[in-house]
C-alpha cells in the first residue's frame, strides 16, 4: 500500500528500514518526547522492530490498524498511523503522527494526514477520522487548522503521555464535510495561499 501526494508519501515499514529508522528516533528522542504515548503498565510488552513491523502488517492485513512511514522526497522523516479502527454503527478511526525535527515546517504532515484520511474514507469505507491534540501541542494544532478539521472539545486525561494522564483535544471529520476528499482540499487551499515555507 503506497500513497503519494507530490513529493510526500505513505509506505507500510519494511524489515529493511530498521538502521534508518533507529537513527532516526535516535536524532529525534529529545524533539518526541513531551509529545509521545506512553505504557501505563510498568511492564508493558515492548516488541523489538522485527516484532513491530510483523505486528503493525498483521494488523493492517486484518484491517485493525495501519501505520506508515512517513516519506518526503523518498527520504524516511516520521511516521503516521491510523488505530482505534471501530466498525459497525461507528466507522470511525483515530490518526496519529510524527516527523522529523529536520523536516518540519514544510507542510509534510499536512500532506500525509490528507492522505490517510481519504484513505479511511474512500478505500477503507469509513465515515469518521477522528485526531487527538494536547492543548499545548502548538504546532500540530495547526495542522488540523490547515485541513480544516472541526473541534469536537475537550477529553480530560485522555491519553498517557510521558508517564502521566494528559488532557487533549479531539479534531475531527466526516466525509460528508469533505465529499471531495481533503487531499483536493488541501491542494486547491495551497493554490490559492501558497505553499507553506520553512521557517527559520
Ligand atoms: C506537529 C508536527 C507533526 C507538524 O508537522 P509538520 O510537517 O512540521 O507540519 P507543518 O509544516 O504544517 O507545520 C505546522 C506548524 O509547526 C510549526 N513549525 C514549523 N516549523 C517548525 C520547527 N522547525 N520547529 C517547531 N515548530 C515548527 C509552525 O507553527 C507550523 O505552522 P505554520 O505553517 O502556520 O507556521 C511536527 O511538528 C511534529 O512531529 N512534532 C513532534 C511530534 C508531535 O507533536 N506529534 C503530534 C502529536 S498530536
Amino acid at each position: 500500500m503506497h500513497l503519494t501526494s507530490g513529493a510526500v508519501g505513505l509506505r507500510p515499514l519494511r524489515l529493511r528500514d530498521r538502521k534508518a529508522w533507529d537513527r532516526l528516533r535516535r536524532e529525534n528522542i529529545e524533539w518526541l518526547r513531551r509529545w509521545e504515548a506512553t505504557a501505563p503498565e510498568p511492564n508493558a510488552y515492548r516488541p523489538t522492530f522485527a516484532q513491530y513491523v510483523r505486528e503493525q502488517n498483521q494488523a493492517s492485513r486484518r484491517g485493525l490498524a495501519y501505520s506508515f512511514v512517513v516519506e518526503h522526497e523518498g527520504e524516511m522523516v516520521g511516521q503516521l498511523t491510523i488505530s482505534g479502527i471501530t466498525r459497525g454503527s461507528l466507522q470511525s478511526a483515530s490518526i496519529g503522527y510524527w516527523i522529523s525535527e529536520h523536516a518540519a515546517g514544510r507542510g509534510i504532515v499536512p500532506s500525509a494526514v490528507a492522505m490517510a484520511s481519504d484513505f479511511c474514507w474512500f478505500e477503507i469505507g469509513l465515515h469518521r477520522v477522528e485526531i487527538n491534540i494536547r492543548p499545548e501541542n502548538a504546532a500540530s494544532l495547526r495542522v488540523v487548522e490547515k485541513l480544516g478539521f472541526r473541534d469536537e472539545g475537550f477529553r480530560e486525561r485522555f491519553l498517557h503521555i510521558q508517564g502521566a494522564w494528559c488532557d487533549h483535544r479531539s479534531f475531527a471529520l466526516t466525509l460528508e464535510d469533505v465529499p471531495e476528499g481533503l487531499v483536493s482540499r488541501l491542494t486547491d487551499s495551497r493554490r490559492r495561499n501558497g505553499p507553506t515555507r520553512r521557517r527559520g
